[in-house]
């Protein structure tokens, strides 16, 4: 794939003039609203980037918004690229490159997940400490231009230690439940076996998703620090009585959408 992230970040550039975001956000399925408290907005279609992969998912805006938000500078991704619906991989690395290209330091990812374990009930939030790479593919493959990161990055930090550990203080300080595991990245589009599930979770995983692992191995690859949560929208197959669906997902995701509000605010202060 061709170096598409300079184009990108070019014509961003041209939207948002000095403005310089010094952190990112990408919000998953039923979380755009989290975009709602930034300050000063100014907002950029997909579609008025040439070339930028559009989001087709319900629940998923396609436009960045970039602003203020406790006096952070963000540039916000209300609405985020699956590879469930045909984008290559690589792209999204290019979308994380167009970051670092406009001098983003920190990576906040959010999605909606289904738990694997009764302990991780719906409605509430798990902090991501690690993830497991089960969409067999990878955002990395091709060429390596060593400007951007080296060959083989390395993926000891993840998800930050640093920003795990802000994250932990500050939800314990506002009382907002918070709990922790290893989220594990499917392909998708559909919704797992009990059988998957089961094995998902004897693998060592707590939730299970369609997206995120290749933002966050795109931005450890060029050294952007990243912190992840999921919200948790149902029970994995076989541990709930009711079937999977996306208004389900959307349902839920809405719902908890308000504390996971308040915990970035909150997140936001101390970085
Ligand atoms: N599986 C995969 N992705 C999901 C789920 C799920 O149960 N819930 C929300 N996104």
């Amino acid at each position: 794939m061709t170096e598409l992230c300079y184009s990108f970040a070019e014509q961003i550039k041209k939207h948002i003039s000095d403005f310089e975001p010094e952190v990112a956000m990408i919000l998953g399925s039923g979380l755009g609203s989290l975009a709602e408290q930034i300050s000063n907005p100014i907002i950029i279609k997909y579609s008025e980037i040439k070339n930028f992969p559009q989001s087709s998912v319900s629940g998923h805006k396609g436009q960045f918004v970039c602003g203020t938000l406790q006096n952070k500078k963000v540039i916000c991704m209300q609405g985020r690229i699956h590879l469930y619906e045909g984008h290559q991989p690589q792209i999204i690395c290019q979308i994380i490159k167009t970051f670092k290209l406009l001098g983003v330091k920190k990576l906040f990812v959010t999605n909606a997940a289904g738990s694997l374990t009764t302990k991780i009930q719906a409605g509430s939030i798990m902090l991501i400490t690690d993830h497991i790479n089960m969409s067999f593919n990878n955002p990395l493959i091709g060429p390596n231009d060593d400007n951007f990161g080296p060959r083989f990055p390395d993926m000891s930090n993840a998800y930050s230690l640093n920003l795990q550990e802000i994250a932990k203080q500050t939800a314990s300080e506002l009382n907002i439940p918070l709990s922790q595991g290893v989220y594990l990245m499917v392909s998708g589009p559909n919704f797992e076996t009990a059988a998957e599930v089961k094995a998902f979770g004897i693998l060592g995983a707590s939730a299970v998703g369609m997206s995120t692992v290749p933002e966050v191995i795109s931005a450890n690859y060029v050294g952007i620090e990243t912190i992840g949560f999921s919200v948790i929208t149902n029970l994995g197959t076989g541990l709930q009585k009711n079937t999977q669906s996306h208004t389900e997902t959307l349902a839920m995701a809405n719902k908890a959408t308000q504390n996971l509000s308040i915990l970035l605010k909150h997140i936001f202060e101390r970085i």
